[in-house]
């Protein structure tokens, strides 16, 4: 029981898989079937704020300036559940969230979300988790949330345990690594929102794409290729498995019955201008990756950067271009609401 308020901030970033989580083998858990790889990203962050707090009588979870109701409240409570059997107690929560881009925009805000909200949450009850621990309580909420708490590069080992406790995610490289990468992020007009939560779809692929038995067999593979590539900052390396991956992942959406669509004419055309950028240099400049969203994550380096960036700007369709870089992990907030 916990007796007095006890309040704590977390914030964490979006991360873009590299190596795509696609695919459940333990629903209640959330154990994927293979491992996956990410890049936290810098700029774009996530800020929670939990109080624990003896006189209410349910959660409260407010987003933005929003009182949350339904789904988005229900899968906090159920997050806070997690953290409450973890400590023993059943005080009610205050939860309040924002995020400094726009939330379900196709940004990976559940990844940040419920990294920042593992971080929060656990400190404001006084679990002192270790960052594995930490890494499969986010897990709990989103997958790829449990690779969004460390900066820089990312692997979450699917493991083989039946009970999870070897399934979580750990840095493989700070973000100062790399430090001449670049992920242009074309975002394209009338993305349309997510209308499935991903670990729904992908059960839907992992039941009926033809394509999925082989996809899981090549991954182990590439996750190998992609950390050597990154361990010597081989970049053309890295972008050629980056969209290998990409390309792989797409198939086994398409391939999906029903099938699984998550980009628009824009997105297409901005694929096509990274194929077009890497034929006319003789040798990859960029590599491309997407989400299960529209807008487009284009990996350069500080070379090529600012001339793809307006050749993508200019990409019928496509809104914006924002660049980023790999970024530093999760962290406390010093003061409530700060
Ligand atoms: C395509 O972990 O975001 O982005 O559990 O529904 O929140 P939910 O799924 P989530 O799925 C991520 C799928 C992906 C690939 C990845 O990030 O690895």
């Amino acid at each position: 029981m916990v007796r007095r308020p006890t309040e704590a901030g977390y914030e964490a970033a979006p991360n873009i898989a590299l190596v795509k989580y696609w695919g459940v083998r333990d629903e209640d858990l959330g154990l994927p079937y293979n491992s996956s790889l990410s890049v936290t990203l810098n700029h774009l962050r996530s800020r929670t704020w939990v109080q624990f707090d003896p006189t209410l009588t349910e959660d409260r979870f407010l987003l933005g300036r929003d009182e949350q109701t339904d789904g988005p409240l229900r899968s906090v409570v159920e997050f806070l559940d997690e953290v409450r059997a973890l400590g023993r107690f059943e005080t009610h929560a205050f939860v309040r969230s924002e995020n400094n881009f726009q939330t379900a925009s196709g940004l990976a805000s559940s990844a940040s979300g419920f990294a920042a909200l593992a971080g929060a949450a656990s400190l404001a009850a006084g679990l002192k988790l270790s960052p594995p621990a930490l890494s499969r309580l986010a897990r709990l909420g989103s997958g790829s949330a449990c690779r969004s708490l460390f900066g820089g590069f990312v692997e979450w080992r699917a493991g083989t345990r039946a009970d999870g406790r070897d399934c979580f995610a750990r840095p493989l490289f700070p973000a100062r690594h790399w430090p001449g990468l670049v992920d242009l992020v074309a975002l394209v007009k009338d993305a349309p929102t997510k209308p499935i939560r991903s670990a729904v779809a992908m059960q839907r692929t992992v039941a009926t794409s033809p394509l999925y038995a082989q996809r899981l067999r090549e991954v182990p593979r590439r996750i190998r290729a992609m950390k050597r590539a990154i361990a010597v900052r081989d970049a053309p390396a890295l972008f050629d498995r980056t969209m290998e991956e990409c390309d792989s992942f797409r198939s086994v959406c398409e391939s999906t019955e029903p099938t699984l669509d998550y980009l628009v004419p824009a997105s297409r055309r901005v694929l096509a201008e990274v194929r077009a950028a890497n034929e006319e240099n003789g040798t990859s400049v960029a590599g491309y990756t997407h989400d299960a969203g529209a807008h487009i994550h284009v990996f350069t380096t500080t070379t090529h950067s600012a001339r793809l960036r307006r050749r993508l700007g200019a990409v019928p369709g496509v809104e914006k271009v924002l660049v980023l870089s790999p970024g530093p992990g999760g962290r406390p907030l010093r003061r409530w609401g700060r």
